[in-house]
């Protein structure tokens, strides 16, 4: 059955769409067909996934047909159905990987819901419709608590939380913590799963990280993954050269660290996990 994975933190910068990105390939990698739904309208998972198509003014305005449809549609058309998804679903570079992209167009309805009917479930029905295609669905958030990451975290069965330390007090994590776990409640969520918050960027030598972490543990407790994902140059040069991270190199400490994040979060199947845990050995 399908899994429904939400990348969530409502800050910028600390590392949601490479965790999407990440996390997607090294699914793909162990034989898992996967959806990545880009719900963000900065749009960069779609750009490192080579399906972002720019949107001339006229088409961002409605004056003239888009020249792709994404998840614009699947929100303002409140797509629903099998044959109307399909045709926002796009291939992308990596074999094993599809994407619903997102484009300035759909950065425009993020800023002026107007055209938008604004249900919490408009995204679960969508999922509902195609998740029999796919073994994991991974969806990348834009960095606020908006009505589309409550559409994203209505969907989930698991959400994890990348901050940096440099960002987060123990108190700000405790937040986030509350946030969701008030989401789940008033909207009566029995099937998400909050797994964690994980520090990436990480520069563990130094002793104030080593500090932060005990901060967080005292706040947290076990919602703090042990795993941290190292900076990494290798990072950057997937992003910017638009490479898959496996084709780029598989000598990046941060690749390693995700690998034991996917472990350690415990949702594949047993195969797979042994299959992912002599990779990394
Ligand atoms: N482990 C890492 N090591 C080095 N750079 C990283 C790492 N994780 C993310 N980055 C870089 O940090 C920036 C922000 O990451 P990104 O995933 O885009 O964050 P978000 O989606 O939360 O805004 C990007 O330039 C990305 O390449
Ligand atoms: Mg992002």
């Amino acid at each position: 059955m399908c899994k429904v994975l939400s990348v969530i933190n409502n800050k910028g910068g600390v590392g949601k769409t490479t965790t999407t990105l990440i996390i997607s390939e090294l699914l793909a990698y162990l034989g898992f067909r996967v959806l990545v739904i880009d719900l963000d309208g900065q749009s960069n998972a779609s750009v490192t996934l080579h399906a972002y198509v720019e949107e001339p003014i006229s088409g961002v305005t409605g004056r003239t047909a888009p020249l792709q449809e994404n998840i614009f549609e699947v929100f303002v058309d409140r797509l629903k159905t099998p044959a109307d998804i399909s045709k926002v679903v796009k291939a992308t570079n990596i074999q094993g990987i599809e994407i619903i992209p997102s484009n300035n167009r759909f950065e425009n309805i993020e800023k002026n819901l107007e055209d938008c009917y604004r249900s919490p479930f408009i995204l679960s029905r969508a999922i509902k419709a195609v998740c029999n295609d796919y073994d994991f669905i991974v969806i990348d958030n834009s960095p606020a608590m908006n009505f589309f990451t409550l559409n994203s975290i209505v969907a989930s069965n698991y959400i994890i939380t990348p901050v940096r330390v440099e960002d987060y007090s123990k108190k700000g994590v405790k937040q986030i913590l509350d946030k969701l776990n008030q989401i789940k409640d008033e909207y009566d969520l029995e099937q998400v799963n909050f797994l964690g918050v994980f520090i990436t960027q990480a520069e563990s030598r130094t002793n104030a990280f080593k500090e932060r972490i005990k901060d967080y543990e005292s706040e947290i407790g076990d919602k703090l993954f042990s795993t941290c994902i190292r900076r990494d140059t290798k990072i950057e040069q997937m992003e910017s050269k638009h490479i898959p991270m496996l084709e780029l190199s598989t000598e990046s400490n941060a690749l390693v660290d995700y690998c034991n994040l996917l472990l350690e979060m415990d949702i594949l199947p047993e195969s797979a996990q042994e299959l992912l845990m002599r990779s990394v050995s």
